[in-house]
């Protein structure tokens, strides 16, 4: 597939790989041999290629680094007990990372095109794929403005590249969340929906403010009243309430992940009732009192599944059950860990194979 494409590649000269720990994986900070990158210009994409992992020169005045016309996808690559590899999904994020780029400006790469880059160098570094439970291989896609002008208008020329590294669960924990009522992170007519560098950034402040304050994440609520739960800082969210599975529906302010689409895909195949609507921060309040809210917890590619043990909201703290104990998201997990790792059949079809 890859001469389809003409991805030029030159390998490393030294694997890192022996010399890799992969029982001390925390997440992002070991990446594989090669990386992927390519070049827009002249409105086209050019110069595939694979290249050793590195540093590369940027211009200082590319607007990328000015005005944030950045984005980015993270996906995960998956070992199976028989060693093949596969890849959760990418096909939606590829679908996204147009969405993300149609907001800012900035060029779209055909979906063929990402999933092609992307299976090439992890079929590349295949033995980067960590092989234990709860480990993967996590892909990060993302494209940046490289025009070296100062104008506040969209750049002409960017790149497009592709990192990859084995981790492990990127929340150690179950998580203490606090309901944010100050800052925001999206509002109506911006683009909290699509994956952009600026989000995440905007984010920093308040999420410090959180840890500082004892707590592992926020729950985004909405900018105008903060009155109604919108998502995690790293992952959407889902509450069991009177057995009901609820969860935000999305809007512009709201990342749409693929793991929120993938557990109500599933939700729904096992005759779950879903509920996407508006939730008021009220309502999951009295839940929890009320004993009504039996699991809770944040979905994302990089949280996976991550269990909600406490909620604080103005000052209080609220206990929701016991993590270990809770059937649904534990059920998913393991339904999401068999699928993704070849233990059971893949009846969605979203397992995409790389390599033979
Ligand atoms: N919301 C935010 C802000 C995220 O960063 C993520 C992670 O990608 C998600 C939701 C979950 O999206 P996905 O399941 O596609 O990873
Ligand atoms: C992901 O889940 O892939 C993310 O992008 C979340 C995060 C690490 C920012």
């Amino acid at each position: 597939m890859s001469d389809q494409l003409n991805i030029s590649i030159k390998k490393t000269a030294k694997s890192r790989l022996a010399e890799t720990d992969f029982d001390n994986l925390p997440f992002g900070k070991t990446f594989s041999d090669h990386m992927f990158m390519a070049d827009y210009s002249d409105g086209e994409w050019k110069n595939f290629q694979i290249l050793p992992y590195g540093e590369i020169g940027i211009n200082p005045a590319i607007s990328a680094l000015h005005y944030g016309q950045s984005f980015f996808e993270g996906i995960k690559a998956y070992k199976h007990a028989n060693g093949k590899i596969s890849i959760f999904r990418p096909d939606k994020n590829g679908e996204r990372f147009n969405l993300s780029a149609q907001r800012l400006c900035m060029p779209e790469l055909p979906v063929q095109t990402f999933l092609q880059s992307i299976a090439t160098l992890v079929d590349l570094d295949r033995d980067w794929v960590p092989g234990k439970e709860n480990h993967s291989l996590y892909i990060r896609p993302f494209m940046f403005a490289t025009d070296p002008f100062l104008g506040v208008i969209p750049s002409t020329s960017y790149k497009y590249m592709v990192l990859t590294g084995p981790v492990g669960p990127y929340f150690s924990k179950n998580l203490k969340i606090k309901i944010e009522t100050h800052y925001s992170r999206a509002c109506d007519g911006g683009f909290g929906f699509a994956k952009a560098a600026g989000n995440y950034g905007g984010a920093m402040l308040p999420n410090l403010k959180a840890t500082q304050e004892g707590f592992d994440q926020l729950i985004w609520t909405d900018s105008r009243e903060h009155a109604y739960i919108e998502e995690l800082g790293a992952a959407n969210v889902m509450f069991l309430m009177d057995g009901t599975l609820i969860t935000p529906s999305t809007r512009d302010t709201i990342l749409k992940g693929v793991t929120r689409d993938t557990v109500l895909t599933l939700a729904r195949n096992w005759n779950v009732n879903i509920e996407e609507r508006r939730i008021s921060v009220d309502e999951i309040i009295a839940g929890i009192k009320q004993g009504r809210i039996t699991d809770a917890f944040g979905v994302g590619t990089a949280a996976t599944i991550a269990h909600i043990a406490e909620i604080g909201h103005n000052g209080e703290l609220y206990t929701l059950p016991d993590p270990a104990q809770r059937v649904f998201s534990n059920k998913v997990l393991n339904t999401l860990n068999n699928l993704r790792y070849g233990r059971s059949a893949d009846e969605f079809g979203w397992n995409y194979m790389v390599g033979q």
